[in-house]
């Protein structure tokens, strides 16, 4: 078990480049199932780009990372179940559902894992798939799916769901006929997936807007795609910089992506220098409390930037307020900011800070993964020594955090603890 060892309160300076996005790649991973052979530049290390390796694997393909570049390609071997252990793993294992089904017309998967926000329920992706022809039979934890054949179909989603608009469009780029999905999903991680399925020969437009149109080919080829920058993880890097002060400059990243991140840093007093591919942040003085901060689906402020700014506001002049409409538990990190001397109050969705002159470095444990960077940033901002444990929810997103806040002028390091030195340690707290 990997934790985090940080002295806090140095400046971030320098230059960094953008991961290629997590979001992104899970998704063209899946569709990459449907390809005779595909390569994706700029997937980044992640323990869940792993955990999307091996589902490829098991179902058959050759799945192999090397560089930044993934390969995937059959192997002739068909297997359509994926089992409980690698289901549970992360959340996006359930976008492979549309995958196996537009391939194999049958899959034997379980309910998803991934970080615990809330409830998060797939209901909506099973509607879809009902509407494209596939029946579908829930027993326990299991879901057992079989189409004797995909049919196009009109898709109306009651609300926008991100994942549920991925796996319809997976499904539908094979089904016999034409698809409309309307309310889908408008997140840059759509219109990437479109531009993949389509570079495979897909016939999919309207990604970015909330109507998405398919029409459905017999077969899909191969195809070579870079993956588009991580959002989020510019989110992080240029929240780091802002509640600790310095001056970053972030390569490699779309502005565009993150208008309403970059609008709050700026209302918080952040300097900012945006160029079509990079964004240089500089912060002199103390930051200010931003105007609320409300979570949406795109283009609204996103929900996995949330506890980023809320990290970056602890010390901010004034009172910060959140509204997170998104997940209804995606306040696991404040319990942990308090020990760092933060003072925030959460009613339901709602989360208000006054901000601090300072933070305290402590002991802190990440719950999930954006949550666990918005640790790693108040860390980084505090006075003196933290540790952060729960690094695996932290490396599920994020490529090397110790390295690149190393690089920026963090004093960060990783560290492996023992199970038994753990247990140890909770025994001598608990006397
Ligand atoms: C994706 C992102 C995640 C981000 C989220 C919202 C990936 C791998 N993950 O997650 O980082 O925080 O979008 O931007 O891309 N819902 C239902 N029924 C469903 C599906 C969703 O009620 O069948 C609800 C969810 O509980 C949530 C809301 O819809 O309240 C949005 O979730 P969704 O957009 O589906 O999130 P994910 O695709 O899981």
């Amino acid at each position: 078990m990997d934790i985090f060892e940080i002295n806090g309160g140095k400046p971030l300076c320098g230059s960094a480049a953008v991961q290629g996005s997590k979001n992104s790649v899970l998704p063209i991973l899946a569709a990459s199932l449907l390809g005779d052979g595909c390569e994706i530049e700029n997937c980044p290390a992640l323990s869940d780009v792993d955990v999307a390796l091996r589902i490829l694997r098991r179902l058959g393909c050759s799945a192999e990372f090397k560089n930044g570049v993934a390969t995937v390609a059959p192997t002739g071997r068909e297997a359509v179940d994926i089992p409980d252990g690698l289901m549970r793993e992360m959340r996006s294992s359930v976008i492979f559902l549309g995958a196996v089904l537009a391939r194999s017309g049958e899959a034997e998967i379980y309910f998803p894992g991934g970080c615990r926000l809330g409830p998060r329920p797939i209901d909506m992706h099973l509607d879809a798939l009902e509407k494209l022809g596939v029946e579908i039979e829930t027993d326990g934890g299991r879901i057992s799916c079989r189409a004797h054949k995909l049919r196009g179909a009109q898709i109306n989603f009651d609300s926008v769901s991100v994942g549920a608009t991925e796996n319809a469009m997976l499904a539908a780029v094979l089904a016999e006929g034409e698809t409309l999905i309307s309310n889908a999903a408008r997140e840059p991680e759509i219109v990437d997936l479109q531009d993949f399925l389509n570079k495979m020969g897909a016939c999919v437009s309207g990604a970015g807007s909330n109507v998405i149109h398919i029409k459905g080919v017999r077969r899909l080829h191969g195809a070579r795609h870079s993956v588009i920058p991580d959002r989020i993880a510019a989110a992080t890097v240029l929240s780091a910089a802002a509640a600790c002060g310095g001056n970053v400059e972030l390569g490699r990243c779309r502005p565009d992506h993150m208008e309403t991140v970059l609008k709050s840093l700026h209302e918080m007093g952040c300097e900012l220098e945006i160029k079509p591919d990079s964004v240089a942040l500089k912060r002199r003085g103390r930051l200010k409390a931003p105007r609320p901060i409300v979570t949406a689906a795109y283009p609204g402020f996103p929900t996995d930037a949330q506890p980023l700014l809320m990290a970056a506001g602890l010390t901010a002049e004034g009172s910060s307020v959140f509204v997170e409409n998104i997940f209804e538990n995606r306040y696991a990190q404040v319990p942990e900011l308090r020990r760092m001397g933060a003072d925030i109050i959460t009613s339901g969705r709602v989360a208000a800070i006054v901000g601090v002159e300072r933070l305290i470095g402590a002991e802190v444990e990440a719950a999930d993964l954006r949550g666990g960077a918005a640790l790693l940033i108040a860390a980084m901002s505090a006075e003196g020594y933290s540790r952060v444990a729960g690094a695996k929810h932290i490396d599920r997103g994020y490529e090397c955090p110790e390295e690149l806040f190393g690089s920026l002028g963090a004093k960060i390091k990783r560290k492996e603890v023992k199970d038994s030195e753990r247990q140890q340690k909770e025994q001598t707290q608990e006397r």
